[in-house]
């Protein structure tokens, strides 16, 4: 692992520590199944009714996780870094009597045998870890079984550009939509002086086809995957891309 996603970690393990693992209002919002949003159910429902194995690299808090299982998937394998998010994302769905279970990994690298699974559901912060998104894409692709599917729902790259003015929306004076990284702000999450990198719609595009993926839909979104304290931002009113998501497909000869 090179030494910016090693002090990532760390800030992870730090942020989950902190703020996450052991929340009861999560583990409400994960038995009622909000955090999956409409537009995910919609795009995932034909999926889910053939009761897929599903793994979520990145699986965080495993919020998610407990939905999955709830709208149809038979098991939800999450794969985290964080030892302490893997510890609360097991204990709330132990809990909530959900078919999860939990391996400690890192993207790439996931402890999986190739092929293994029919729905590679990721994204909700996911990408902007990855400091390779050319392996991100073929450790998805190498986790389907052909015919399997890639859903990733993530913050749209652009969306790192906006301030959160309440008046009108504005761009940062210093980011630019073509960085490479930036350091995560003291007043997001997980800040502990994260470096979050940044890939453009076009380069997660290019980097899923060329893992051998077949893209089937990808849309954008006004509303973030998440607004960090409720904060309601011009920029996130209707005008301005704030999320994506992408559905691929492996193909089943090849
Ligand atoms: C924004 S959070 C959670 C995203 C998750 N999908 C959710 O909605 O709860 C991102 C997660 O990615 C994990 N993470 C970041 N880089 C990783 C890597 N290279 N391998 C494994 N986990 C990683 C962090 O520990 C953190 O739990």
């Amino acid at each position: 692992m090179d030494p910016t996603s090693r002090a990532n970690r760390t800030a992870w393990e730090l942020a989950h520590q902190e703020r996450v693992w052991a929340n009861d209002q999560m583990t409400a919002e994960a038995a009622a199944g909000v955090t999956l949003v409409p537009s995910e159910r919609a795009l995932l429902r034909d999926i889910l009714a053939t009761r897929p194995l599903v793994v979520h690299p990145q699986s965080g808090n495993g919020q998610d996780d407990v939905a999955l299982v709830d709208a149809g998937a038979r098991m939800v394998i999450g794969v985290d870094y964080s030892g302490h998010a893997i510890h609360g994302a097991r204990g709330r769905a132990d809990a909530l009597g959900a078919a999860c279970h939990y391996l400690l990994g890192t993207v790439p690298g996931v402890p999986l045998r190739d092929g293994c699974v029919d729905l590679v559901y990721t994204g909700k912060g996911a990408l902007i870890w990855m400091p390779d998104i050319d392996a991100w894409a073929a450790e998805m692709a190498r986790l389907l079984r052909p015919g399997g599917h890639l859903f990733v729902h993530d913050g749209h790259p652009a969306t790192d550009l906006w301030t959160w003015d309440l008046d009108e929306p504005r761009i940062r004076p210093d980011r630019s939509y073509f960085g490479r990284s930036f350091v995560c702000p003291d007043d997001s999450f997980p800040a502990h002086g994260a470096v979050m990198w940044q890939w453009t719609l076009g380069r997660i595009v290019t980097a899923v086809v060329t893992a051998g993926l077949e893209i089937r839909q990808l849309d954008e979104y006004a509303e973030p995957f998440w607004r960090m304290g409720d904060v309601d931002a011009a920029a996130f009113r209707g005008r301005l891309p704030n999320a994506f998501a992408l559905l691929a497909r492996r193909p089943t000869a090849g």
